[in-house]
């Protein structure tokens, strides 16, 4: 079998970029799930389809023409690497998520992903839907004000105006959509291990991950 890392967590709790260090220290590959959600909500988006319009995203979310290519993602051929970051777009996406036919859609493409030598696989429900049999299951998280300066701090990078307040409101609005919907709820398994990095650096917790994974 093909050994998977499902890394599990919240909103802006670091998890993209661990799990990302993770695959490339062991030479695995890497899914950025969140990523599918989004592109979905940007091509239902960028075809004026509302974005709860079930039927009509799931088609989206069936056809959609996405690739990935070292760092580079992109949608029908143009690159959306950094179109897909926005908070538009993010907002966008977890309002299909919440679509029980939208995640259908997009179960097998994800589970394409699981190629030797092996997969570390990022999102709200790798551990329990999409890989449930995971060799090694994490549910990495962190304090939402925590969450809120980390993403603050990407924005402002990135040179875009933004609120704090408004962050952390975001944060914990999209917290609780993701823990409230009834198809693959946001939660911490029984079989996952916690990593609370709200005073961990990325290097430990990457560190972490991998000692998990080879103890
Ligand atoms: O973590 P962040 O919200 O910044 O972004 P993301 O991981 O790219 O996920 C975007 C949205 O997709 C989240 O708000 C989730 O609602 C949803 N998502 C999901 O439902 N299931 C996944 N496996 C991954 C993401």
């Amino acid at each position: 079998p093909i050994p998977v890392i499902a890394i599990d967590g919240p909103s802006a709790s670091g998890k993209g970029t661990v799990a990302a260090r993770v695959a490339a220290a062991l030479g695995w590959h890497y899914l950025d799930s969140g990523a599918l959600y989004r592109l979905t909500a940007l091509a239902a988006r960028g075809r004026g389809i509302a974005l709860d319009d079930e039927f009509a995203v799931s088609r989206v979310a069936a056809q959609l023409d996405a690739t990935f290519l070292e760092g580079m993602i992109l949608l029908e051929g143009e690159d959306a690497t950094e179109l897909i970051r926005d908070e538009r777009v993010g907002e966008g996406a977890s309002q299909v998520a919440v679509l029980p036919a939208v995640r259908t859609a997009l179960l097998q493409r994800q589970r394409d992903f699981a190629k030797l030598p092996g997969l570390v696989a990022d999102g709200r429900d790798m551990g329990s839907v999409v890989f449930p049999d995971a060799s090694l299951k994490v549910f990495l998280t962190a304090g939402a004000a925590e969450r809120a300066s980390r993403r603050y701090k990407q924005l402002i990078a990135k040179g875009e105006s933004v609120n704090i307040a408004r962050i952390l409101e975001d944060i914990e609005q999209r917290d609780a959509r993701d823990k409230a919907r009834t198809v693959a709820p946001l939660q911490q398994l029984p079989d996952a291990r916690l990593l609370d990095t709200t005073e961990l650096s990325i290097d430990i917790a990457v560190q972490t991950v991998l000692d998990w994974w080879k103890s």
